[in-house]
């Protein structure tokens, strides 16, 4: 099967009240656990690169392997690039292959965001590929660039009606409570995610597929995992794993993964070397790494994604 766009599995996952995982892949690793994953229990899935995967691992490494795992899985991929930050990664990305992009203009004014998304839309879709844009500010880092919590805000919901309309996107990612990286509330603080904002913007947008970023759930025992095998990591708090469920089961059709496979994959490293001192065979490191991802991967599918069973559909 070739990739596909996001299209058809957004509709379906809206209609079914379930999302589709869309997880970074920066190497061959990640992407083998990823889709031996999503194989096992038949689930669509959206491998999605950045600017910083693609400055690490090269864009033609990326699209080679993703197609790779189309082939040996036969399971409705799609390839999306994550953040991107300019009509030219977008373009770049689309004339490369892939079949989703985001264009990043959250951090933009208003007017310009709508100015430049509609640009990267007009490009996307005479070539059939379509655009995710973003309205409000995550907190955390991603792509080496800092937001800190203060700065964030959320999404306005009297501006997604007007931004979808005029940029023609194809889904929208809302800013709620989730942040990037592996520290997403301070250690004491509740864990919150605002379900009426995402109400209210559902309710302007219906039908619409809305995107969560920063969605890792930083579960404890990887945190101590790390620890315990030499790290210092401090206090780390996620997504409650319910709460991202709960948003699969509305309009929220793609929730967006990174962190939490970064720390599944050096939680594992760590623990093999803490054990075998002496080896130095990168694949007897990497294979308990590979299985760790894939092991992640099937439990978010099946207990907080719900997208289980559902490529066969598509
Ligand atoms: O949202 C950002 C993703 O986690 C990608 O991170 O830019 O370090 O590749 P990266
Ligand atoms: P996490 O850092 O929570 O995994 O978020 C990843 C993400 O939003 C990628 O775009
Ligand atoms: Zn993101």
């Amino acid at each position: 099967m070739p990739l596909v766009t996001t299209t058809e599995m957004f509709k379906q996952a809206y209609d079914g009240g379930y999302a589709i995982g869309a997880f970074n892949v920066n190497n061959m690793e990640i992407i083998q656990g990823i889709t031996e994953a999503a194989k096992e229990v038949d689930a669509p899935l959206i491998l999605q690169v950045s600017k910083g995967a693609r400055a690490y691992a090269n864009h033609e490494y990326l699209v080679k392997l993703v197609e790779a795992a189309l082939e040996v899985t036969d399971l409705p991929i799609a390839l999306h690039l994550d953040h991107g930050d300019s009509f030219e990664i977008c373009k770049q990305c689309i004339d490369g292959g892939f079949t989703s992009v985001m264009f990043d203009g959250s951090s933009l004014p208003y007017e310009e965001n709508v100015r430049q998304t509609r640009e990267v839309v007009e490009y996307a879709h005479a070539r059939g590929v379509v655009v995710e844009g973003e309205l409000g500010t995550l907190a955390g880092v991603e792509d080496e660039v800092s937001v800190d919590a203060d700065d964030a805000s959320y999404t306005k919901p009297e501006q997604v009606q007007d931004f979808v309309e005029r940029t023609g996107v194809d889904s929208l990612a809302i800013a709620i409570g989730t942040s990037h990286g592996a520290f997403k509330f301070k250690p004491g603080q509740k864990p919150q995610l605002r379900f009426d904002i995402l109400e209210d913007i559902v309710g302007r947008l219906p039908g619409f597929p809305i995107v969560l970023h920063g969605s890792s759930s930083v579960p404890q025992e990887l945190v101590r995992k790390v620890n315990t095998y030499g790290g210092d990591m401090p206090d780390a708090i996620g997504i409650p794993e319910e709460m991202l469920r709960e948003a699969a089961k509305s309009a929220v059709c793609k929730i967006n993964i990174d962190s939490d496979l970064r720390l599944a994959m050096t939680a594992t490293i760590r623990e093999h070397f803490a054990k075998n001192p002496a080896d130095f065979d990168p694949r007897q490191y990497l294979k308990p790494a590979r299985a760790a991802i894939k092991e992640l991967v099937k439990h978010k599918i099946v207990n907080v994604l719900g997208c289980d069973g559902k490529a066969s559909n598509l």
